[in-house]
């Protein structure tokens, strides 16, 4: 994280100087898009222990997707955001083993299973600050010690379970209650369409409750969800080093941005297609876009 904070401390230094001198609102440019495409990191060694070790369990976690977890993890830290962590749907513990990699002092994991599949060895490294909860995602509220008062307490949320139009809905409301500020809530198998009401309940629950949640960040498995108030943050970080972030992970990594409006500006990451060779899809056609220029 030193070497992104110093890349980023450079544009901050860059766009203070012409926000004092033109005073307009500070936004990159055509060269700061140059410069990104630049940048790089040094192989992340320690999250490449972690993933060799967690492949080693049973489940559904690919390696795109332990980068990308790892990765808006870290943006997160980066932010000095503190809470708790809740995954919905542990199977074995695959995911959640990552997320407690993660784990900092005073920091606790929560697993919510409706089955108990969980392989003890999965959490053996965080199992004090561990708890299971078995029972379906329905009875979470009644389930969970003290819900009550662990509202806006969990700085991420991974919900993985059944997938079911009325779940995913419940769920995702469970999350926007419990998040904490600066929070993110993972959505699992966001583009499998084997699963396609898990789609329509996201964006039925983001665009018909008032919600304070958008969208973040869309991959071809998982999409990011955080405050509407944080995702300036969030998407700077994205925007300057995911691509470079993803890299030292071991992704060779693409982002698109073709539509920057009030509604909707999420960022799209995925791995890079033969031939491709900016980092940015449609870098020229959608250069407006992915700056973020309304
Ligand atoms: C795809 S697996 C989770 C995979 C896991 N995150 C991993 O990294 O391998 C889905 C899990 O959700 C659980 N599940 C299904 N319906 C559920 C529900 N209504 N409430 C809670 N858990 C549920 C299943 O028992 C199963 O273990």
């Amino acid at each position: 994280m030193h070497a992104v904070k110093q890349f980023l401390w450079r544009f901050e230094v860059v766009r203070n100087l012409a926000h004092a001198i033109r005073g307009t609102r500070p936004t990159p440019n055509r060269q700061d898009l140059q410069a990104i495409e630049h940048f790089s990191l040094p192989g992340n060694t320690e999250f490449q222990k972690t993933a060799e070790d967690i492949e080693r369990i049973e489940g559904m976690f690919s390696p795109f997707s332990m980068a990308a977890v790892d990765m808006m993890l870290a943006f997160q830290e980066s932010l000095e955001a503190k809470g708790d962590m809740l995954e919905i749907g542990t199977y074995r513990g695959k995911s959640a083993a990552l997320l407690g990699t993660h784990l900092r002092d005073g920091e606790r994991l929560t697993l919510v299973d409706i089955e108990d599949y969980l392989d003890p060895a999965a959490i053996s490294g965080f199992k004090g600050r561990t708890e299971f909860i078995h029972a379906p995602s329905s009875k979470l509220r009644s389930g969970m010690p003290n819900y009550g008062a662990r509202r806006s307490t969990f700085r991420f949320i991974h919900i993985d379970a059944s997938h079911g139009y009325e779940e995913t809905f419940h769920e995702l409301a469970m999350a926007d209650e419990l998040l904490a500020n600066r929070g993110l809530i993972a959505m699992d198998d966001f583009t499998n369409l084997n699963y396609s009401q898990n789609i329509a309940a996201i964006f039925k629950y983001l665009h018909t409750t008032g919600t304070k949640l958008t969208m973040l960040l869309a991959t071809d498995e998982k999409a990011y969800l955080c405050r509407k108030r944080d995702f300036g943050l969030f998407a700077d970080l994205i925007l300057k080093s995911g691509v470079a972030e993803m890299r030292s992970r071991g992704i060779d990594a693409v982002l698109a941005r073709t539509c920057y409006g009030p509604d909707y500006k999420a960022f799209y990451l995925r791995t890079r297609n033969p031939g491709e060779e900016s980092i940015f899809y449609g870098k020229e056609i959608y250069m407006n876009q992915i700056i973020g220029i309304g």
